[in-house]
């Protein structure tokens, strides 16, 4: 609890710009959130640097990143948005939090399976011990709870077995995280293979739809999205995966069901609900689009969100540290 409101906490990596998942499993729920919570949503910009990159590229996407947490909805006053790496406190207490994080668990993090599969030239310490950082990043808040999509359920069961295993032998010193996963969109499956999640470090293009791409690529990438050969719109996830994510993106959208959307397609063919999901999205991305567009142009008012944020973040953050430091019984400091 902070200021008597239960506290969130998320983040997004800012490896480049967000994609539709990111939108409809995380941000978009962040915003609904906002009143009833306290929220911290950071760019975690440390977890980016765990894959090669090329430093313009993680400078520019780390502010586009904010910057769209913002043209989607959260105001910057109400809800503290801002860079991980400008409060020193996440990469302390991921070391103090690595000493009570056993290598069998995270060994088991099917995350850093597929990454450790994915960059095989570059398998770094800083790829496994991903999740402590994040355990950080959530317990230096005290979150309550952490929005996500589904593919970061598995991190936060680790968090919270961290923290428990922290406050079994200091006390009470973290609050217990849980995850908050939305009714719908938790997973957005790739347009290009509906058996894996929707991903923007996926090579093919035509797999991911981009918040940022503009009207007539989102149409055609979804006019390229593969269904089947039934022939038949319906709701049937185990046995149509890419229709059935094709009316889960328009009913959240259309703020209706997919069954409801579904039975809208009803005799239609899958030409016609691939142009009106394209056209859907397209549509009601261009507001965040133009909103986007408008901040950029604004340079020292960003500068100023980031700056007083920093400023916030790193005052509970520094709480909570400092009472982590003292029940370890680090020495304190000399003033
Ligand atoms: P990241 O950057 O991969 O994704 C950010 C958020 O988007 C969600 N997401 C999806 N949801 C539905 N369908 C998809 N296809 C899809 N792809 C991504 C993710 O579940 C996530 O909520 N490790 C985290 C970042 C992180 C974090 C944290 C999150 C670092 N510290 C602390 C929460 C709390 C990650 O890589 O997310």
């Amino acid at each position: 609890m902070l200021d008597g409101k239960p506290v969130l906490f998320s983040g997004m990596q800012a490896t480049s710009t967000l994609q539709l998942g990111n939108y409809l499993g995380a941000l978009k729920n962040w915003v609904s959130l906002s009143e009833k919570y306290e929220c911290f949503y950071s760019v975690v910009d440390l977890h980016s640097i765990t894959i090669r990159h090329e430093p313009a590229v993680l400078r520019n996407c780390s502010r586009d990143v904010l910057m769209l947490y913002i043209a989607a909805g959260l105001d910057p006053v109400r809800n503290c948005i801002f860079y991980q790496s400008h409060v020193p406190a996440h990469s302390e207490l991921a070391w103090i939090l690595n000493c009570f994080t056993y290598l069998g668990e995270l060994n088991r993090m099917t995350q850093f399976k597929d990454k450790s599969a994915k960059h095989e030239t570059n398998l770094n310490t800083g790829l496994f011990t991903y999740p402590v950082l994040q355990a950080a990043d959530i317990l230096l808040y005290q979150a309550d709870y952490v929005p996500v999509g589904k593919d970061q359920k598995q991190h936060i069961e680790l968090c919270r077995d961290i923290a428990q295993r922290f406050n079994a032998i200091y006390g009470d010193v973290f609050t217990i995280p849980e995850a908050h996963l939305g009714k719908s969109g938790a997973k957005v499956l790739s347009l290009q293979d509906p058996k894996k999640k929707m991903s923007k470090s996926d090579e093919n293009i035509n797999s991911c739809v981009f918040l940022l791409d503009d009207r007539d690529t989102i149409i055609r990438k979804f006019k390229k999205a593969v269904t089947d050969s039934l022939a038949e719109v319906k709701y049937d996830p185990e046995n149509q995966p890419g229709v059935s994510n094709l009316l889960d993106i328009y009913a959240i959208f259309k703020e209706t069901s997919a069954k409801e959307a579904a039975a809208e397609f009803n005799g239609k063919g899958y030409g016609e609900l691939k142009a009106a999901v394209g056209e859907t999205v397209a549509d009601c991305l261009k507001p965040l689009q133009e909103r986007y567009d408008e901040l950029k142009a604004d340079k020292a008012y960003i500068d100023s969100i980031i700056k007083a944020n920093a400023e916030k973040a790193s005052s509970v953050a520094g709480k909570t540290l400092q009472k982590v430091q003292k029940k370890m019984g680090l020495p304190f400091k000399v003033r």
